[in-house]
C-alpha cells in the first residue's frame, strides 16, 4: 500500500472509532447548528481533529483543508489532504447507521490517494492514483448497465438549499421515470463508494462540498467510471453539481439533466 494511503487509512480508522463509539451514546452528544438543515456535532470536530493530528505526525508541512476547522495551511502547498470527517452527520444525529469517514490527498491539484470509511459496517474502500479501487483490499469496479433501465441511482436532495428544490425535482423526475429506483441514504460519500462498487449504477446531486467529493471522485475513477459536472465538464468541485457513474449511464444521465441547465442550476 502506498505510504500515504497507509497514513489515510490508520486516520479514518481512528476517527471512526470516535464516531461509532459515540453512536452507542447519542444523548451524550452535543449538536449544534451552522444555518439552515445543517447540523454539525463535537464528534465531527473530534473526529476532524484526530485526523489532523495522524496526518501531521506522519507529514508536518502538508496541507490540509477539513469540512470544520477550514484551510490549514502547511508549508507544502504541493500535498493537500481534503477531509470530511463525518458524512452523513443528520443520519448521525437520528441515529441512523449510515454515515462515512471520507479522507482524499490531492498532490499538486490531482487526486492521488482515497479513503472512504464506514465504521458501522466495518467496510474500508481505497483507491490510489492509476492503481484501481478496493472494498476491504478486494478490487472494485463500477456496473456495466449500458442504459438507464433497470439501474438504480443514489441520489441527495438539497436539504439545505431548499431554493433548488424544483430545479432538483425536474431532474430527479427526468431520471425517475426511466430508472429502476432511487437510494437518498443520506452521505454522498458513501454514494460515490457504492458507484465505486458496482451497488449503484450512477449518482448525481447539487451543490456539493469538495470534501464530500474528492475521495469518492478517485474511486469512482479507479473503478473504471467517470465523474463530471452537470454538462460534462470538470467544473464540479467548484459548482458541488456532480454527477457520477459508468461511462454509459453518465452520458444517459447527461442527456436527461440537460434541459434543465440554466440560471438556477449551472454546470
Ligand atoms: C452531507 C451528506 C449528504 C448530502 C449533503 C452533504 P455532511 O454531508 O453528504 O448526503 O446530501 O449535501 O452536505 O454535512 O453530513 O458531512
Ligand atoms: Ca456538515
Ligand atoms: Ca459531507
Ligand atoms: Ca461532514
Amino acid at each position: 500500500m502506498h505510504p500515504m494511503l497507509n497514513i489515510a487509512v490508520r486516520a479514518a480508522r481512528s476517527a471512526g472509532n470516535v464516531i461509532a463509539r459515540a453512536f452507542e451514546q447519542l444523548d451524550k452528544v452535543e449538536v449544534e447548528s451552522k444555518g439552515t438543515n445543517d447540523l454539525v456535532t463535537n464528534i465531527d470536530k473530534q473526529a476532524e481533529q484526530v485526523i489532523i493530528d495522524t496526518i501531521r505526525k506522519a507529514y508536518p508541512n502538508h496541507s490540509i483543508v477539513g469540512e470544520e476547522h477550514g484551510i490549514l495551511e502547511g508549508e507544502d502547498t504541493d500535498y493537500q489532504w481534503v477531509i470530511d470527517p463525518l458524512d452523513g452527520t443528520t443520519n448521525f444525529v437520528k441515529g441512523i447507521p449510515h454515515f462515512a469517514v471520507s479522507i482524499a490527498l490531492k498532490v499538486k491539484g490531482k487526486l492521488d490517494q482515497a479513503v472512504i470509511f464506514d465504521p458501522i459496517r466495518g467496510e474500508l474502500f481505497t483507491a490510489s492514483r492509476g492503481k484501481g479501487a478496493q472494498l476491504n483490499g478486494f478490487r472494485i469496479r463500477v456496473s456495466n448497465a449500458k442504459e438507464l433501465s433497470g439501474t438504480v441511482l443514489a441520489t441527495g436532495f438539497p436539504f439545505k438549499k431548499k431554493q433548488h428544490t424544483d430545479a432538483y425535482l425536474n431532474m430527479f423526475k427526468a431520471m425517475f421515470t426511466k430508472t429502476a429506483d432511487m437510494r437518498r441514504a443520506g452521505s454522498a460519500a458513501l454514494d460515490l463508494a457504492y458507484v465505486a462498487a458496482g451497488r449503484v449504477d450512477g449518482f448525481f446531486e447539487i451543490g456539493l462540498k469538495p470534501w464530500d467529493t474528492a475521495a469518492g471522485e478517485l474511486l469512482v475513477v479507479e473503478a473504471g467510471g467517470l465523474v463530471s459536472d452537470f454538462a460534462g465538464g470538470n467544473n464540479h468541485a467548484k459548482s458541488g453539481n456532480i454527477v457520477a457513474g459508468s461511462t454509459k449511464v453518465l452520458r444517459e444521465i447527461l442527456k436527461d439533466i440537460r434541459p434543465f441547465l440554466g440560471d438556477s442550476l449551472n454546470k
